[in-house]
């Protein structure tokens, strides 16, 4: 079977921890078939836009990020028009970060969120305790602000999509039902004091909340869910998630300034749903790593299944 009607959409933004790298090991992992795909810590979204599900639920509890896939979603041709506007020099950037987004219209903001991520430094998304972003201009020569082509299809992935802004939680809660697919990727635990510092939202993501995800994740595999998660490979995250199929990975970590700190390790934790709710058939082949082999230029091209 040759899936070639799917539209080859790439993330918008590129966001620390974004999973890009790792689609190699995820994608094999995506079980053959589910419910709806829900991905509640979405950030740059690499697997939803790796995978183009027809029916999800995305979310993260960033309200400027999400405030720009939904202006994607409603408005992209106003958006591209904003973004043609944008020059990319230190004075301009900095009068735009100086912006508070929420004062701003959700096109104006939506632009100005995609103008910084591709012009300051190093391209990543942070902001401080008072919730403005802080990272500095890149000083790049030519940079991309409007990849018009991207914008059309990621607006055309995203139309029909529940799109939340939420806590993880309460969009679980809501949304995830038996044979639902939920995909994981929280802030990671970090590795040392050094670790690259992080901070999507104004609430960081603490052990506690590690601890509460990992009760969260049992309750998806005893309702029937099939979940993967990501996280650092710490011992921590080891022992939350040891009676289940846990891998550890080589990552090359883009954002990180230091070229030192730039490989890293990832864990993958593949969770089918709670026993009862396995066919025979999803027992002996319930992930697509038996069945499904992905031709290497999956992610510019079309997806081949076998
Ligand atoms: C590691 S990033 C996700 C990266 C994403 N998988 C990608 O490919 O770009 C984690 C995301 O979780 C979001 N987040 C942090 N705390 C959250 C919470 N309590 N509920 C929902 N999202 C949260 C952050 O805003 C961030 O976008």
């Amino acid at each position: 079977m040759i899936l070639t009607d799917r539209i080859m959409a790439k993330p918008v933004l590129k966001w620390a921890g974004g999973k890009t790298q790792l689609l190699k090991v995820l994608l094999p992992n995506i079980p053959l078939s589910y419910g709806k795909y829900i991905e509640p810590f979405l950030g740059g979204g690499a697997l939803f836009f790796a995978l183009t599900p027809n029916n999800a639920v995305i979310s993260d509890s960033n309200p400027e990020l999400v405030n720009l896939y939904k202006v994607i979603a409603s408005n992209v041709e106003d958006l591209i028009k904003e973004l043609k506007l944008y020059n990319n020099s230190a004075d301009f950037f900095y009068e735009q970060r100086n912006f508070d987004w929420k004062s701003l219209q959700p096109i104006k903001a939506a632009a100005r969120t995609i103008f910084l991520n591709k012009t300051c430094f190093n391209g990543i998304y942070r902001i401080n305790k008072q919730g403005f972003f802080n990272v500095p201009y890149g000083q790049y020569k030519k940079p991309k602000i409007c990849d018009e082509k991207n914008l059309l299809n990621v607006s055309k992935v995203l139309h029909g999509k529940t799109i939340i802004c939420g806590d993880y939680k309460s969009v679980l809660n809501q949304y995830a039902k038996p044979g639902d697919f939920i995909f994981l990727d929280p802030p990671y635990v970090p590795i040392s004091k050094s670790s690259d510092f992080k901070r999507y939202t104004q609430q960081p993501f603490s052990m506690n909340d590690h601890i509460e995800l990992a009760s969260e994740v049992k309750r998806l595999h005893e309702i029937g869910c099939h979940v993967i998660l990501t996280n650092s490979d710490h011992p921590h995250v080891h022992s939350l998630y040891d009676k289940f199929d846990l891998r550890v990975c080589n990552t090359r970590r883009s954002v990180n300034s230091k070229i030192s700190q730039r490989q890293g390790k990832d864990i993958v934790v593949c969770i089918p749903p709670g026993k009862k709710y396995l066919s025979p058939l999803s027992a002996s082949s319930s992930y697509s790593n038996v069945m499904m082999f992905v031709r290497s230029n999956a992610f510019n091209d079309s997806l081949v299944v076998v």
